[in-house]
């Protein structure tokens, strides 16, 4: 099966080298090749160039993209796709007047979510998140982190991770698979976190590992749910089964969580709306990833991540949705995309390459996904006809998408 797409306006986010992560002055930097062509055979991208050299070109199948920008999928390495009906009640007790901290504090939050988890079947819960995956798939996602951490019990927690597996046989997109094993503490442990943390450490890790149903390992670092010394002892037991770190840290308060993350290798260190001045060295000479989830921000109107100061400090940024029935509950990341701009400065070029090339870093997976480069999967977006590239975050509330393909396939 061979698939050409010709007359393409501008092709962006083109990488003649495999590169697997932008960071600094580079990420204002983002390879564009006017009036050109991209060829796909079965699901790689095989060869692009300009017009003028795909002449003898041949292919079963020909998209005439003229007017129309082709860019690779976006890669949102940052979501809880997974869960059991919405908090809407929430959001409108928000507006009301409370704080996300006093929900939770009162059993709503990530406890009313789990509560919810626990009582709905498998298959209901799969169906639920099928429907937000292709969804999120035909706003242009094409590949996907997807975390555990609304079971809290270990049954739970693989129920989810169960659903996330089929989830990944089911669908084309490439989806990596996170055991958020500390997210809360659930009620029955209210006075005994020890336990808790015992009952990850001991029992949830290693029944997930043993299922492989997980890569990567997370933890709430924050106040009020888990602190370093709860978050060290979970990745350390995590390390002993191999699932790498990506955690949540500095949401609302920045006490060291960077560092940690850090110390153990963490693929990525993830919300950083709060940051200290020592967390920017820390990341300094790290391969860890810092990611940012600007809907987060915007949707429970706390800071957004000084994006700035860590890009002008040579560092990377990925930035993804942080998909989620409580403080994200959209996984739209041309949205993002537009946030980034709008809101944290970035400029379309930065946030493009936040939303792509680093966001694959974020996964592990830059070396197949995230740029337009010959041999990597051919995951692109095509627009509807518009003016520029730029348009995709100016114009922030329309739908710019007019065919997804993944895997050299147009999505339906
Ligand atoms: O990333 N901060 C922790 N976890 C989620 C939200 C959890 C929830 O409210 O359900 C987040 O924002
Ligand atoms: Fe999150």
């Amino acid at each position: 099966m061979s698939l050409l797409i010709i007359n393409i306006k501008e092709l962006i986010q083109v990488r003649k080298t495999n590169v697997t992560i932008v960071t600094g002055e580079d990420m204002k930097v983002l390879p564009i090749l006017k009036n050109a062509y991209l060829l796909i055979e079965h699901d790689t991208i095989v060869e692009y160039g300009p017009m003028e050299d795909c002449d003898d070109i041949e292919a079963e199948e020909v998209i005439d993209a003229s007017g129309k920008i082709v860019l690779p999928t976006w890669c949102d390495s940052h979501t809880h796709l997974v869960y059991a009906g919405d908090r809407v009640q929430e959001f409108v007790d928000r507006i009301d007047g409370l704080s996300y901290e006093e929900i939770a504090k009162h059993g709503g939050g990530i406890l009313n979510s789990a509560e919810k988890l626990q009582n709905t079947s498998e298959d209901e819960l799969y169906n639920q998140a099928a429907k937000r995956l292709t969804e999120v798939i035909k706003m242009g996602t094409g590949a996907i982190e997807i975390k555990s951490g609304y079971g809290l019990t270990v049954e739970a927690e693989l129920k989810m991770l169960r659903v996330i597996k089929r989830l990944k046989k089911d669908f084309p997109v490439k989806v990596k698979p996170t055991l958020l094993a500390a997210h809360a503490l659930p009620k029955t442990f209210q006075k005994n976190k020890k336990s808790f943390i015992d009952l990850v450490v001991n029992t949830m890790i290693p029944a997930v590992a043993a299922e492989h149903l997980a890569e990567y390992i997370d933890v709430f670092c924050e106040k009020g749910y888990f602190d370093l010394k709860d978050t060290e002892q979970v990745l350390e037991a995590a390390k002993a089964h191999r699932l790498i770190p990506k955690i949540h840290v500095n949401q609302f308060n920045a006490f060291g969580g960077v560092a940690l993350g850090v110390k153990y290798n963490a693929l990525s260190v993830d919300h950083l709306e709060e940051l200290a001045p020592e967390d920017i060295p820390a990341l300094q000479n790290s391969n860890t990833m810092p990611v940012a989830l600007p809907l987060c921000s915007f949707f429970l109107g706390i800071p957004y991540t000084p994006a700035r100061s860590l890009i002008d400090a040579g560092l990377p940024l990925a930035i993804a949705s942080d998909y989620n029935p409580g403080s994200t509950p959209s996984g739209n990341m041309n949205f993002v995309v537009a946030s980034a701009c709008i809101k944290m400065k970035l400029t379309p070029e930065e946030a493009i390459n936040a939303a792509t090339i680093n966001g694959a870093y974020a996964m592990g997976i830059s070396n197949q996904y995230g740029s337009i480069c010959r041999g990597k999967k051919a995951n692109v977006i095509i627009t509807k006809e518009i003016p520029n590239y730029q348009f995709l975050p100016y114009a922030f509330g329309d739908n710019h998408i007019d065919t997804v393909i993944i895997n050299g396939q147009v999505y339906n």
